[in-house]
């Protein structure tokens, strides 16, 4: 089974929505080993090719019939397409579309088609070309990541434009919001279990050709919350809206780390007591307050009010522990950071913070 990566992501390596290309890649090379089929995969990571836009020159329709005029990477990207069997696009939403590097290899499919105009048979728009070459038997998977909560609704235009390229709902796609949060360790149980997920519907398609509702509506589950996530991502500027001015250097991490960390208070496990939490960085010397009430949570700097609970501690630790590099409990116990109040906080944590 030959699988043919195309990584759209301006990003590259680092890209969100490859994370997800990866797992799916995963589930499919797991069940073909049970099968005792090969896999051979190859990749085509965009932003590192040389892949100009469509000249709209008709040259590889009237001259070198089939051969682009522009000697450049996306030979190698047209290979790929005849070489494989399943084609995986992985991509962000860019304007609720395909980013510009992935729209000029699409741009570039001009010779894939004869110029002859042919009638479609599924109902998509008005008007189309015949294919040079014989796709009949190839797979597509559109694997994509967007940063707003959810991708309901989001993709409507990549949808329509690949029901128009590889005919009516001929892919399967994977879709996901809060894209950017695969990319923060500190959140990496929560993705991973998704990731888990997508690896399942890859072991899903490449068993039974197709990913099952079951496993459709886990991928639909959202991460975090509408409410959870808007707050985390606004707070990860580092930014107010009402204050444009702050200029990027002045970027206080440990003031994002704290406010992200807020974020994920969760007042459904609200006890029906107030709490005034009060982080002191050690290493940093900051502190802020992490007010905690049945209406949510909010931080605040320089605070002057008497906490219910102080945790004193360097910031490092802090960072450790919520990435999970430190056990929390081992730590306070070896005096990597102290606790003072009101400990019984520290009990319920992980209900109150997820
Ligand atoms: C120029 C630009 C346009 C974007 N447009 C959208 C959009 O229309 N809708 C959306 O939900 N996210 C949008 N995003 C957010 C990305 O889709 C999101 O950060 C994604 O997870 C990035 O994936 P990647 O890491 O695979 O590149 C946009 C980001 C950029 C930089």
């Amino acid at each position: 089974m030959n699988i043919f990566l195309i990584n759209g992501s301006p990003k590259g390596k680092n890209s969100n929505s490859l994370k997800l290309a990866n797992s799916f890649i995963d589930g499919i090379k797991n069940a073909s080993e049970k099968s005792k089929q090969t896999v051979e995969l190859r990749e085509a990571t965009l932003n590192t090719m040389n892949i100009h836009s469509c000249l709209g020159c008709f040259s590889c329709w009237k001259n070198t019939l089939g051969k682009c005029c522009i000697n450049d990477d996306m030979s190698k990207i047209i290979e790929g397409q005849l070489w494989a069997d399943i084609i995986i696009f992985s991509f962000p939403l860019y304007f609720f579309n395909v980013p510009g590097i992935l729209k000029n290899v699409i741009d570039r499919q001009l010779p894939m088609s004869l110029p002859f105009m042919s009638e479609r048979t599924d109902g998509i728009g008005n008007g189309s070309h015949q294919l040079r070459y014989n796709m009949d038997n190839k797979k597509y998977v559109l694997i994509s990541t967007c940063g707003f909560y959810t991708a309901e609704k989001n993709y409507d235009s990549v949808v329509s434009m690949f029901n128009h390229i590889c005919g009516k709902n001929n892919f399967e796609t994977i879709f996901c919001g809060q894209g950017e949060l695969f990319s923060i360790k500190e959140l990496s149980e929560k993705t991973d279990s998704y990731l888990k997920n997508v690896k399942q519907a890859g072991i899903e398609f490449a068993s039974q050709n197709k990913i099952t509702e079951k496993t459709k509506d886990k991928l639909k589950t959202l991460l975090f919350e509408k409410e959870v996530f808007e707050k985390m991502a606004d707070a990860s500027w580092g930014i107010e809206q009402n204050n444009s001015s702050e200029s990027s250097t002045e970027k206080n991490e440990s003031l994002i780390f704290t406010k992200q960390m807020a974020a994920l208070y969760n007042t459904k496990n609200y006890d029906g007591k107030d709490r005034i939490l009060e982080m002191h960085y050690t290493d940093i010397n900051k502190t802020y307050q992490v007010i905690l009430t049945a209406e949510g949570s909010s931080v605040i700097e320089n605070p002057t009010t008497k906490y219910t609970t102080r945790i004193e501690t360097p910031f490092e630790v802090w960072v450790a522990i919520s990435r999970g590099e430190l056990n929390g409990m081992k730590a306070l116990i070896t005096g990597k950071y102290k606790v003072m109040g009101d400990v019984t906080l520290m009990m319920k944590w992980g209900k109150l913070f997820g």
